[in-house]
């Protein structure tokens, strides 16, 4: 990884496996070199862009494109409901009926759906494009938009169809957050208190002190945050692109988050969901033994200053428990957490980082959490 501060631009350099590896380039008020750098980058390249319309009214497309861009697919409506096969479908029967060809980037302006289903697009036009993730949201800043996993949902799961097709470059522009709504900005940094609990104890300590700065979207904190994430995200990703091992820590929160997430309908948000996963995974490691108290009350003390909700209400059991099981890290249809040994620490559980855990012990932390 690689660093170079000009003015409030950094640059992070992630190796990508055995892909080469990308910049991400971070900073305030990115979007209107986009262009110009992607046709450096890219040399006759054939920009497409995939937006969705809150970002067309929230003034972030014209910030890019000026006039500059005419093929523009937006992503109608916008939010997970969308992340579907039908709308890749949609993206690349525009992309052929415009005649694009194999000189094409995909452009990527948007939130976490917005980036998954355009690298999906890109990934399988024409044997796969190039993309530029431009990340708008905290859930794709600190997450998504960094190591390549693209793809839908399926009408059973979360991200069932997919593929991994790394960027080529990712913009993180922390202005556009400025504009996001409230829920959706708390909902997203939960990624980032994941970050610091499952890498990064010094991070989440940071987190824990300057809370209200990062809730008043400073700048510099969220330039901080920025830097961390990307930091974190690009080295778990280098060491296992395709997760085989150390990439599930990524994971972390996520057992019950998922399950949880789809149940709700997606009423609860990504980051809500994994709020509650993460408290969920705090408990069970403390019933196994291995996890401290302390680090379940400082998680917990974190994620109410987000104001996220840290209770399952209105999901029973048994769905969640049979969701679970059909989670991907499940082992015989067993449901495996992520699971931490300290602050900043995961358990490497012999190299797989997934902890199978006794089925009485997940039916009490479901209880506990409120599931019915
Ligand atoms: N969002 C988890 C990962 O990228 O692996």
């Amino acid at each position: 990884m690689e660093r170079n501060m000009e003015g409030t631009t950094v640059n992070v350099t992630v190796p990508a496996g055995a892909q080469a590896s990308y910049e991400v380039r971070i900073g305030s008020g990115l979007l209107g070199r986009i262009p110009g750098e992607t046709a450096e980058l890219l040399p006759g390249a054939r920009p497409f862009v995939v937006t969705d319309a809150n970002l067309e009214k929230a003034g972030h497309l014209a910030a890019m494109a000026g006039d500059g861009f005419e093929d523009v697919y937006s992503i109608d409506p916008p939010g997970e409901s969308s992340k579907t096969i039908e709308t890749v479908e949609g993206i690349i029967d525009a992309m052929e009926q415009k005649r694009f060809g194999r000189d094409t980037v995909v452009l990527a302006l948007g939130g976490g759906t917005v980036g998954d289903v355009a690298g999906f697009a890109a990934a399988i036009y024409k044997r796969g494009v190039p993309c530029v993730q431009i990340p708008t949201t905290t859930v794709a800043q600190a997450d998504s938009a960094i190591g390549g996993k693209t793809g839908v949902d399926s009408k059973l799961s979360k991200n069932a169809y997919g593929a991994f097709h790394n960027p080529v470059r990712v913009y993180v522009d922390c202005a556009t957050l400025r504009t996001l709504d409230d829920r959706d900005y708390r909902a997203g940094l939960v990624e980032s208190v994941k970050h610091g609990m499952i890498m990064d104890a010094e991070y989440f300590g940071y987190m824990e002190a300057h809370m209200d700065g990062i809730l008043a979207r400073d700048d510099a904190a969220l330039l901080h945050l920025a830097e961390r994430n990307c930091a974190i995200k690009g080295r778990v990703v280098a060491e296992d692109p395709k997760e085989k091992g150390l990439r599930r820590i990524l994971n972390y929160g996520h057992t019950i988050g998922h399950a949880v997430e789809s149940l709700s309908g997606y009423a609860l948000l990504h980051g809500e969901a994994v709020a509650i996963g993460i408290v969920g995974a705090c408990r069970v490691a403390e019933a196994l033994g291995s996890g401290a108290a302390e680090v379940t009350a400082r998680a917990k003390a974190v994620l109410e200053k987000l104001g996220v909700p840290l209770r399952i209400e209105g999901i029973a059991k048994e769905p969640i428990l049979d969701t679970m099981r059909r989670d991907k890290k499940s082992v015989g249809g067993r449901a495996r957490f992520v699971l931490l040994k300290n602050m900043g620490e995961t358990d490497p559980a012999g190299g797989g980082y997934a902890v199978e855990v006794p089925a009485d012990i997940v039916d009490a932390t479901l209880s506990e959490l409120g599931a019915g």
